[in-house]
């Protein structure tokens, strides 16, 4: 049966775009369901609209996450999503919310997971003088950047690198990256527990 995802998107919206790509590609039985924002002027949503696929704004206050999440679940849950994808998407979910989807939330992740979680990750790398760093796929749980880890691919670093220069490199990986690890992650949960 073919996977049904829900996206939440805060920006750009590039590795969104990437998961559409390798759907249209035949690469991956994939559709994207929905994409919700929380910015108005999102690209993700610039780039659903161009691309016919049902989005939505949905207004985030962080000091109350309540209204954001319980119209999001419920529309995910019309659209009977069967996993969420966070791909920059800025806020922290609650545990509301991440009990309504446990482990079916993925996120990608600027760095190799466990090190440099949060914030400015390329930021980050380059100032611990590491040569190396990455992206990761994972799980969300209510600890952040901390859910299982589902794939990683290693990025070198220079010298030379700056934040932006660190991150243009490992987004090229980011865009491989998930495709592969939501793939994979599928799946497993079809192999471990067929009653999902
Ligand atoms: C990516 O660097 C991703 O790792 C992080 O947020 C950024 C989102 O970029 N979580 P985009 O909106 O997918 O272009």
């Amino acid at each position: 049966m073919k996977l049904k995802l829900g996206i939440l998107a805060s920006g750009r919206g590039s590795n969104f775009f990437a998961i559409l790509k390798s759907i249209e590609s035949g690469e991956f039985d994939a559709s994207i369901e929905l994409l919700i924002s929380d910015n108005k002027n999102a690209n993700a949503l610039k780039i659903a609209a161009e691309n016919n696929i049902k989005n939505i704004y949905i207004p985030f206050d962080k000091h109350n996450r309540t209204k954001f999440e319980l119209k999001s679940v419920k529309l995910l849950k019309k659209a009977k999503c069967d996993l969420i994808i966070l791909a920059g998407f800025l806020h922290i979910l609650s545990p509301y919310f991440i009990n309504e989807f446990r482990n079916r939330i993925l996120n990608i992740h600027p760095s190799l997971l466990p090190d440099f979680k949060g914030l400015n990750a390329q930021k980050q790398a380059i100032e611990s003088g590491t040569k190396i760093s990455g992206c990761t796929v994972h799980l969300v749980n209510e600890e952040l950047d901390a859910g299982k880890i589902i794939l990683q691919k290693k990025v070198p670093l220079f010298d030379t690198d700056t934040p932006d220069s660190l991150s243009e490199r490992i987004l090229i990986e980011e865009h491989k990256l998930y495709t592969e690890a939501i793939k994979l992650y599928w799946n497993q949960i079809n192999t471990f527990n067929k009653d999902w």
